[in-house]
């Protein structure tokens, strides 16, 4: 039986790594707003407590995704998930002419070897009705000169990963989401000023004259955990920002 999607959620056990902030919060907020219960994943303590309140109560699992038995150690104690939404992930990058390649590589380690211990791990709980949410980015579309070479690989991949999976672990669902400029926490590393710059630079280049919003990621996430249909999809919430 195919359920309304406004009910798809509801008592369903949403595990998220990268729920301490931006999109992964807004992820949070939204899924619990449908009924679900919700384990957050991130490294900072303090950031998923926060958030666990904010949202009416959460289990929150410090883990760094990069760390095979802490994510292992996530995932042990869980008898059931529903769906799975990685959502973990930083700004890195850095131009090759100017960086150490083995630091590079860290963009590599987040969004492809995370995944990879994290999906491992959540096989056993995982229902056939489950699935899971990759993200991925504009840069697989959209490169930039701006140092960002790695961080477009990785997200190539993990849209390749995702197609895999998609067949290997059927009829589990395997998506991804593949965000433009978003407005989140994850620009603080630049700086105030920079990460203003940088904001209202893409901003004025946008089709859309805007940065997007955390809440409007977070409703494309939702639709890709409860359309029982979508597998193996990249789903672009960009504003338009792939076509300029
Ligand atoms: N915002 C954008 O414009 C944009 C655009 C395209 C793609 N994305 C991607 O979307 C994802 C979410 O980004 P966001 O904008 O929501 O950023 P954010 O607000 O910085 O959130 C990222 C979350 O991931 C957690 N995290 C980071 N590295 C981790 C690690 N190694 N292990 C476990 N948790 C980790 C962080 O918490 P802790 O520091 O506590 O671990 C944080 O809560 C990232 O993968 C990002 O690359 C974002």
């Amino acid at each position: 039986m195919i359920m309304p999607a406004a009910e798809a959620l509801h008592g369903a056990h949403i595990v998220i790594i990268g729920g301490g902030s931006g999109i992964g919060r807004a992820t949070a907020l939204a899924v619990r707003k449908q009924g679900a219960s919700v384990t957050l994943v991130g490294r900072s303590l303090e950031k998923l407590e926060a958030v666990a309140r904010e949202i009416g109560g959460a289990n929150v699992r410090v883990a760094d995704i990069v760390d095979r038995k802490a994510v292992e150690a996530v995932f042990a104690g869980l008898l059931v998930v529903d769906h799975l939404v990685i959502t973990a992930g930083s700004l890195g990058g850095g131009k090759l002419a100017e960086s150490d390649p083995d630091d590079l590589l860290a963009a590599i380690s987040e969004r492809i070897s995370g995944p990879l211990y994290a999906i491992k791990a959540v096989m056993a709980a995982m229902p056939s009705t489950g699935s899971i949410v990759l993200t991925g980015g504009q840069f697989s579309d959209r490169p930039s000169g701006d140092g960002v070479a790695v961080v477009a690989a990785a997200v190539r991949g993990v849209e390749a990963l995702a197609r895999s999976l998609a067949l290997e672990l059927k009829p589990i669902r395997v998506n991804v989401i593949a965000p433009g400029f978003v407005e989140t926490p994850l620009f603080d590393a630049l700086g105030a000023e920079t990460r203003s710059a940088v904001l209202a630079g893409a901003a004025a280049a946008l089709p859309r004259g805007r940065i997007g919003q955390p809440g409007e990621v977070a409703e494309a996430i939702t639709f890709l955990l409860t359309n029982t249909y979508m597998n193996g999809e990249v789903l672009h919430i960009d504003g338009g920002g792939r076509l300029v």
